[in-house]
């Protein structure tokens, strides 16, 4: 399933990160696509709020992944947030384990995603970033029936 969101502000990114969050299952892998300065970290950071993560999220660039400790009643107990965008090859993605990870009560989230996605099978959550100067347009592909909600 897809819905589309237009965000006419980095609030409204953030807050459809926080709607986004409600959709979430412990053991999902999503990634974000989408150009440079899209938005994906904002919308990370909405993830992050609506999950109960404490600290402050930011871009993991140089670290490529950053776990999140999460406090919520939803059995999502770490959110990894990750950016590939400096990932050399694919076996990188593979060494983070992320697809592993996840299966211990967390979610992943992985900014520039698109280039990892050979990493993972079809069972993850897509959302598309489009750059449209003054705003943003979010595009949600799930293979779940609440996305609609999302919208
Ligand atoms: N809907 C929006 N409308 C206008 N500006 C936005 C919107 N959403 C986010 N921004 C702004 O766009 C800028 C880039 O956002 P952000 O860092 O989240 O992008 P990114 O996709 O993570 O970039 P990168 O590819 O470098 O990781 C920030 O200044 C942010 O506040
Ligand atoms: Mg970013």
């Amino acid at each position: 399933m897809r819905a589309v969101r237009v965000c006419a502000s980095a609030a409204e990114t953030e807050a459809a990160g926080e709607d986004f969050a409600a959709l979430l299952r412990p053991g999902d892998v999503v990634l974000l696509s989408g150009p440079l300065g899209a938005g994906k970290t904002t919308f990370v950071k909405g993830v992050a709020r609506a999950l109960g993560v404490a600290e402050r999220v930011t871009s993991p660039t140089f670290t490529i992944v950053r776990p999140h400790q999460c406090h919520n009643d939803r059995g999502i107990e770490v959110l990894h947030h990750a950016d590939v965008y400096r990932v050399a090859s694919i076996d990188e993605v593979y060494d983070l384990g992320l697809g592993e990870l996840v299966e211990e009560s967390a979610v992943a989230i992985i900014e520039w995603g698109e280039l990892a996605s050979a990493a993972f099978g079809e069972d993850v959550v897509r959302v598309r970033f489009t750059d449209e100067g003054e705003g943003r347009r979010l595009e949600l592909e799930a293979d779940r029936d609440d996305v609609a909600r999302w919208a």
